[in-house]
């Protein structure tokens, strides 16, 4: 697929045929091309955890009420981010680590588009309780925070396209006005 239709065709799905699975060799290309997105410093914060068992699929209704179609999914890719490695400034108060895993995120779900594969972005960080929810089911490190979750699957019906998206109202050049 060309990139720049890629970019323009994915979309967010949410139904998926049942009981499909996703090889392991597809969902580390997944991880690898997430694994090439930018990051601040290029700290490359980011951990992902693979889930396929249907009853740990199941859950996420429970983890996060808006990822519960999870359940027919193939796998959910938690995209995480390292808080000890993310680019960071203490006494500022800031820290790129949600920016980073955004942008691994994106790598993520255009890659999944690109092998044929229906994703969605399903928000878990800055949402506290679905954050402290998922770390503590699956286990992670405490230095390990949940940033996104990425449901997978083979796209059942057809993936609908918005007529377009494209506004040049938005777009300024030089100063605003
Ligand atoms: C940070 C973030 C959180 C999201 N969380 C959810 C979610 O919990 N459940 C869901 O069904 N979709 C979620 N989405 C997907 C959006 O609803 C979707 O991207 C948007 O409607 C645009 O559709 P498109 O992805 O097909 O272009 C999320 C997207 C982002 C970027």
């Amino acid at each position: 697929m060309d990139l720049m239709q890629g970019l323009l065709t994915r979309r967010s799905v949410r139904k998926y045929h049942e009981n499909k699975k996703i090889s392991h060799h597809e969902i580390k290309e997944m991880i690898k091309a997430a694994q090439y997105a930018p990051s601040a410093h290029n700290t490359q914060p980011w951990e992902f955890l693979v889930v396929e068992d249907k009853e740990d699929l199941a859950k996420f209704r429970v983890l996060q009420r808006a990822s519960l179609f999870a359940e027919n999914a193939s796998a959910v890719i938690l995209v995480c981010v390292d808080e000890n490695k993310a680019y960071k400034r203490e006494k500022e108060g800031w820290g790129y680590a949600d920016i980073d895993g955004s942008a691994a995120t994106m790598n993520l779900l255009y890659a999944a588009h690109a092998l044929g594969y229906g994703a969605c972005w399903c928000g878990c960080s800055p949402m506290t309780k679905p954050v402290e929810d998922v770390k503590a089911y699956f286990k992670l490190p405490e230095n390990i925070r949940p940033f996104s979750i990425v449901v997978i699957g083979e796209a059942e019906g057809e993936v609908k396209q918005p007529e377009t998206r494209y506004d040049e109202t938005k777009i300024h050049f030089g100063k605003w006005d």
